[in-house]
């Protein structure tokens, strides 16, 4: 074990890997070094997610693994952080008592003063609701690649019914476009080409600041205007946030890709109105529709819950009878799971656990039907990609790409087209990716 070693093990969403590249940069500047081997660190830290329980028992056996590295190592140090952290507070401690310290989401640029406290404290908590901001300069160690995470926006003031996420990230926060754009020179500077706008609600970005002109529209705008930028996207959208302008934009500036990650949740209205969704089935329909006629090659994707409390069958019915309408490109399916904190977890009308798998499948089933179908729309068309990265397979260079409308293509090519954009016309499908063929390179500045 060496001196100074990190290892970090990233569970949920990208907000959190996100944030795990933030640690990653704080840790790097007080003289760690990040490995991949947990067994070869001075340091190991959770990122948790609640997201589900499932999600939440990831992360306690986890620990249980670790717990064994601590035997043999008694001078290793546990950390825990993200979503299960900012719920459980201390309460971990009891759980797992190999942790020795607990931070929470608003908690990470305090990590320098935390881990001092370690050299003379046996346990450290540090739990906050708002941001603890005590280093703005800390810069996000990024993973290598092509494509860089930006949050524009954090936490959530929606509330649903069956979510922790406020409860774990806070109320909405918008950063001020000249901090983001900042950011988004640098990520250009250091190599990528695309940058993914990140936001539990994106397209809320900026209602919590009092100027109009501060949108997600207009971020987009200037965005698009960074020359080292060939591609932009955004996720997650909220159905209820997605305005027209937004749509005209995404449809008319040549970086930012047409593709929209917008959850439904459910197909049914009265399902929607428990879970405090503020849209209708029919609402959500015009809306995609208006998307689609706008873009006709649009990716969209989507996310559904199957067994929400009071859910009947007929009702799943209607939420499987929007997988006939809509051909998504993908959908995260979940059965629904009760969770600490929210409301819906202490309704009487619970669906036994069983009957939300069975929907689960049913669903899971149709979904893999929809994005089957999906994929076949693409044969024969000639789509443009950047290049993500490649593979050697049997001594043939197979590079992997996405569309503008995020599906993955692989097609034979040369390394050195890493970062660029290409023209490739689809041979083949499957069910995860496209195969395909070089029809022409782009020039690097294309947009
Ligand atoms: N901000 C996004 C969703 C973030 S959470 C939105 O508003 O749509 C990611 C997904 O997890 C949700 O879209 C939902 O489908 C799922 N999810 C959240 N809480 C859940 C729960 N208690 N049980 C099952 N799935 C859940
Ligand atoms: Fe959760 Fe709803 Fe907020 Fe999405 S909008 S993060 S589902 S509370
Ligand atoms: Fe999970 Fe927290 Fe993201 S609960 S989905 S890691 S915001």
């Amino acid at each position: 074990m060496s001196e100074k070693t990190f290892y970090i093990e990233t569970l949920g969403c990208q907000m959190n890997k996100s944030d795990s590249e933030k640690i990653s940069g704080i840790l790097e500047n007080m003289g760690y070094q990040e490995t991949s081997i947990p067994e070869e660190s001075s340091l190991l830290i959770m990122n948790t997610c609640s997201i589900r329980a499932m999600s939440e028992n990831k992360a306690y056996s986890y620990l249980g693994v670790w717990k064994k590295l601590k035997k043999k190592n008694p001078g290793l140090k546990i950390a825990m952080c993200g979503c299960v952290a900012q719920q459980t507070k201390e309460k971990v401690f009891a759980k797992a008592p190999q942790v020795d310290l607990i931070f929470g989401t608003q908690n990470i640029c305090e990590l320098p003063f935390l881990l001092e406290r370690l050299n003379s404290e046996d346990r450290v908590c540090s739990i906050s609701k708002t941001p603890v901001d005590v280093d703005e300069s800390c810069n996000p160690n990024r993973r290598e690649g092509i494509s860089a995470w930006l949050p524009v926006i954090e936490g959530c003031d929606y509330f649903c019914t069956y979510c922790v996420v406020p409860y774990t990230r806070g109320r909405q926060r918008s950063r001020m476009p000249g901090d983001i754009i900042k950011e988004a020179r640098q990520i250009a500077s250091e190599g990528f080409r695309e940058v993914i706008l990140l936001g539990q609600t994106v397209d809320s970005y900026g209602n919590d600041i009092d100027n109009p002109d501060i949108n997600l529209a207009n971020l987009l705008k200037e965005l698009n205007n960074i020359d080292e930028i060939l591609r932009i996207r955004f996720v997650t959208s909220h159905p209820a946030d997605i305005t027209d302008e937004l749509i005209y934009t995404v449809r008319d500036l040549g970086k930012v890709c047409e593709y929209f990650h917008i959850p439904m949740q459910s197909g049914s209205t009265e399902v929607l109105k428990r879970m405090r969704r503020p849209y209708t089935r029919e609402e959500y329909l015009e809306l995609t529709g208006k998307i689609q006629r706008e873009m006709p090659d649009v990716g969209l994707t989507s996310d559904f819950i199957a067994g929400f409390p009071g859910e009947s069958e007929e009702q799943f019915g209607e939420t499987l009878s929007v997988l006939d309408k809509i051909t998504f490109d993908h959908c995260n399916t979940a059965a629904y799971s009760p969770r600490k904190q929210t409301p819906a977890a202490v309704w009487k009308d619970q669906v036994p656990y069983d009957e939300r798998k069975r929907r689960l499948n049913i669903l899971n089933k149709k979904v893999r039907e929809v994005v089957k179908k999906s994929q076949e729309k693409y044969l024969g068309r000639t789509l443009e990609v950047l290049v993500e990265g490649f593979k050697e397979e049997d001594g043939e260079i197979i590079l992997t790409g996405r569309t503008r409308s995020n599906k993955i293509v692989h097609f034979p090519g040369d390394k050195d087209m890493v970062g660029t954009l290409a023209d490739i016309r689809v041979k083949d499908t499957s069910i995860w990716s496209l195969i395909g063929e070089i029809r022409q390179l782009h020039n690097l500045n294309k947009s």
